[in-house]
């Protein structure tokens, strides 16, 4: 009887499992967006990102500040050091098996802004916003920044929304 039941069970977890992930968006990586989103009239978001500090942030963690750091704090290696990779790299802060091709040297790349691109990359569901966002576009905001910028980085600044947005700013002008 109780094996019987624990079948029950397992049987209904697995289903349950399975239809949760085909259902989840997966990550693409920044070489996948960059096709659409780097011509000269709609604004080049991808070189701006690659020339940008997100793009850059692995680096940061082998600089001598970082050297420093570790060596002050007893870590061994800050690249492979989660508590600063959940930060520094996407790559690390997310769930590996949703990743289809997003690669590790990418630092904190499109996705982590916008959402796993999987099934919003589509033409016909990106240039329609609300079909977009319904596939796991985010358009993001002060609350998803702060989510990395915050004292927990030992190298944190105050956070200035504002000023902040506009450093890393590659809006479309054709827009
Ligand atoms: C097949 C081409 C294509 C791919 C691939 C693609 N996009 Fe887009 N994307 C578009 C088009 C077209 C639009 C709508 C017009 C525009 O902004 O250029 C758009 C719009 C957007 C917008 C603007 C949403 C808004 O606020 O209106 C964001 C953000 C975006 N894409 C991010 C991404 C990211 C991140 C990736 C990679 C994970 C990606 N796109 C991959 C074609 C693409
Ligand atoms: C996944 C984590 C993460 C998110 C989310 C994030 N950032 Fe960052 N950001 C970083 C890291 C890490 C750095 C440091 C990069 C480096 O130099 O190594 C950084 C650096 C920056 C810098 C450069 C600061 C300087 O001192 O020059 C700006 C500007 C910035 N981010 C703006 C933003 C804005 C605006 C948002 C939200 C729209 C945002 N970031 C969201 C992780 C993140
Ligand atoms: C909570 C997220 C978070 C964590 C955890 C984190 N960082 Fe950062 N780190 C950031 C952000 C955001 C910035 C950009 C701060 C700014 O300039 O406003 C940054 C900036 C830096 C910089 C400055 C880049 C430069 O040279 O100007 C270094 C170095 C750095 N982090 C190293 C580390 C190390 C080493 C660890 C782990 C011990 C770590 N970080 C953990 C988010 C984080
Ligand atoms: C640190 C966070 C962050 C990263 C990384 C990031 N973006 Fe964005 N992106 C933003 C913000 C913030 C906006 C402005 C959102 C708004 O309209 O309020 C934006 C806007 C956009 C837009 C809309 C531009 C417009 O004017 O319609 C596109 C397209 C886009 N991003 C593509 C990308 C692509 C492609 C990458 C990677 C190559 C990328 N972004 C990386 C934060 C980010």
């Amino acid at each position: 009887m109780l094996s019987k039941s624990l079948i029950a069970i397992m049987c209904f977890m697995f289903v349950l499992g399975t239809s949760t992930k085909a259902q989840d968006f997966e990550y693409i990586g920044a070489a996948k967006c960059k096709p659409c989103h780097n011509a000269a009239p709609k604004g080049k978001q991808y070189d701006k990102w690659a020339s940008g500090p997100h793009a850059n942030a692995m680096k940061s963690l082998s600089n001598e500040k970082s050297m420093a750091y570790a060596k002050a704090n007893g870590i061994a290696d800050p690249t492979k050091e989660k508590s600063c990779l959940k930060c520094h790299s996407t790559f690390h802060a997310i769930n590996p098996d949703l990743n289809m091709s997003l690669k590790e040297d990418e630092g904190v790349s499109c996705e982590s802004c916008h959402g796993p691109g999987s099934k919003y990359k589509s033409p016909a569901i990106m240039k329609d916003l609300a079909k977009s966002k319904a596939n796991g576009l985010i358009v993001p905001d002060k609350a998803l920044c702060v989510t990395c910028h915050n004292p927990e980085n030992p190298f944190h600044k105050p956070f200035d929304f504002a000023a902040y947005s506009a450093k890393i700013a590659h809006p479309n002008p054709s827009k």
